[in-house]
């Protein structure tokens, strides 16, 4: 099918620029950089590395890590370009839009569904995990039908009802406003980081080397899956670049941010990884809350609370950056006209887009009540994936057709930094599970039906032509 021309048309940059309404530029890049840690650390690492290492990579987790860590910083200089050339808040959709046209900013958009609301409903659950591991020493039971989803387990479960819960909860505060500041955040990062240095310190004394004996008991190939899997624990850096009109110099602190906070936690990831499959046989991660089985593994009682105390605020903080940064896509994407306009509509007293919100909230709340987590969570890296691989691409589409625009930040060594993100992304992808494949092309072709039946008719580009 030919497109109508003007839908392959590029958006001048400057009328995004100007659409954008002020707001104040307070955030350094070391608020940048802790907001991008802030953003990342959650179900990834509290969760699904014990299920990875368990399933699929065995101790050699730890290479897992280094790899998906790898193709994240490939994807994050390119990020950081894309960044710095359209110093607007957004997401890779507003980059998209601005510079590559609409039918790619769309095909991004709806892949990142699969990163923000997918991602809130499974560290959701994963948030639920250590809530019920935290009551379960003080004696609160909840009977398993409504602890664990029905497709988790037919025969036991039914629905996950704290991981309902805690999105309604949350969706409700960002309906009335609730937004995250600098302040509240840098708690929540501090309580995390907190966490994780305590359990690397009080493991590495307890990390017995007969552990790591048989360290990729699943070859490369489980090395590789336990990549895809795990790479969920990454997502979030991009998360920055979409504070950018609140960035005092956003077109040098936005890819300082980007690039920083992803190097911080690579390290933590690594070093948590090693100690978790060196205290435990990485048979028994399957859980959960892997990280206080661990602290309990070691006899650290005591700690063991903390930890899960530690798990359950920065999950809460994870969670709130996703389902505000979904909410905010649909709002973009319904004033562009791809959407319908009922997800650009802003509440009269609380100033939000309540309705895109609220949309978006019990979609995840549904899928965090049915799915299993590791499912959702391999749907999540995918499109993650997915949508890294066309931000490279897309750097390399700008370099030759827009080479004078003015780029604060250059990705070094173009074209082999975008090239090798998008091999190592597509290698990486290759290594999840064929389920997950289909799912994300019926998703894609989803999109795609809606973009030709609804999205290219309601379009602003061809309403005002
Ligand atoms: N990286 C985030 C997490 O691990 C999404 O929860």
């Amino acid at each position: 099918m030919q497109l109508p021309k003007q839908l392959l048309q590029r958006k001048p940059v400057d009328a995004l620029t100007a659409a954008e309404n002020s707001l104040k530029r307070t955030l350094t890049a070391k608020d940048l950089t802790l907001l991008g840690v802030g953003a990342i650390i959650g179900a990834g690492i509290f969760v699904l590395t014990g299920i990875a290492a368990a399933k699929y990579a065995g101790p050699a987790i730890v290479m897992s890590f280094v790899l998906a860590g790898i193709a994240c910083a490939l994807a994050a200089l390119c990020y950081s370009e894309m960044a710095s050339m359209i110093p607007v808040s957004g997401s890779a959709y507003s980059y998209a839009y601005a510079t590559l046209g609409e039918l790619m900013a769309w095909i991004i958009g709806w892949d990142l569904v699969l990163e923000y609301a997918l991602a809130s409903s499974t560290v959701a659950i994963g948030w639920a995990g250590y809530l019920l591991s935290f009551l379960q020493p003080l004696g609160l039971n909840l009977p398993p039908s409504l602890t664990t989803a029905y497709l988790a387990d037919p025969a036991a479960g039914f629905i996950n009802l704290p991981a309902v819960l805690i999105v309604l909860m949350l969706t409700a505060l960002l309906v009335v406003g609730i937004r995250q500041s600098a302040v509240f955040n840098f708690f929540m990062v501090v309580i995390k980081l907190a966490v994780i240095v305590a359990f690397i310190l009080a493991g590495m004394g307890h990390v017995d080397s007969t552990n790591w004996a048989d360290f990729a008991p699943f070859g490369f190939g489980g090395i590789l899956t336990g990549a895809g899997v795990i790479f969920f624990a990454y997502i979030g850096f991009d998360a920055v670049s979409t504070t950018a009109q609140e960035a005092i110099n956003p077109q040098k602190d936005v890819p300082f941010g980007i690039i920083a906070s992803l190097a911080i936690c690579t390290v933590l990831y690594i070093l948590v990884a090693g100690v978790l499959t060196g205290v435990i046989a990485y048979d028994q991660l399957n859980v959960a809350a892997p990280i206080a089985l661990a602290v309990d593994h070691m006899g650290m009682i005591w700690l063991s609370p903390i930890i899960k105390i530690g798990a359950i605020a920065g999950l809460t903080s994870v969670m709130l950056v996703l389902l505000m940064g979904q909410s905010r896509i649909f709002f973009t994407m319904a004033k562009d006209g791809l959407l319908p306009p009922l997800f650009a509509q802003v509440h009269d007293d609380f100033k939000t887009p309540h309705r895109s919100t609220l949309m978006v909230g019990v979609a995840v709340a549904l899928l965090a009540g049915f799915m299993p987590i590791e499912k959702l969570g391999e749907l999540v890296s995918i499109g993650t994936l997915f949508a890294f691989v066309l931000v490279c691409a897309g750097v390399l589409v700008l370099r030759s057709s827009h080479p004078e625009m003015e780029r604060q930040f250059r990705c070094p060594a173009v074209p082999w930094v975008p090239l090798a993100g998008i091999v190592v992304c597509l290698v990486l992808m290759a290594g999840l599970p064929l389920d997950t494949w289909m799912r994300l092309l019926a998703w894609l072709a989803i999109g795609f039906v809606i973009y030709f039946r609804y999205g290219i008719r309601h379009s602003r580009l061809q309403t005002s032509d």
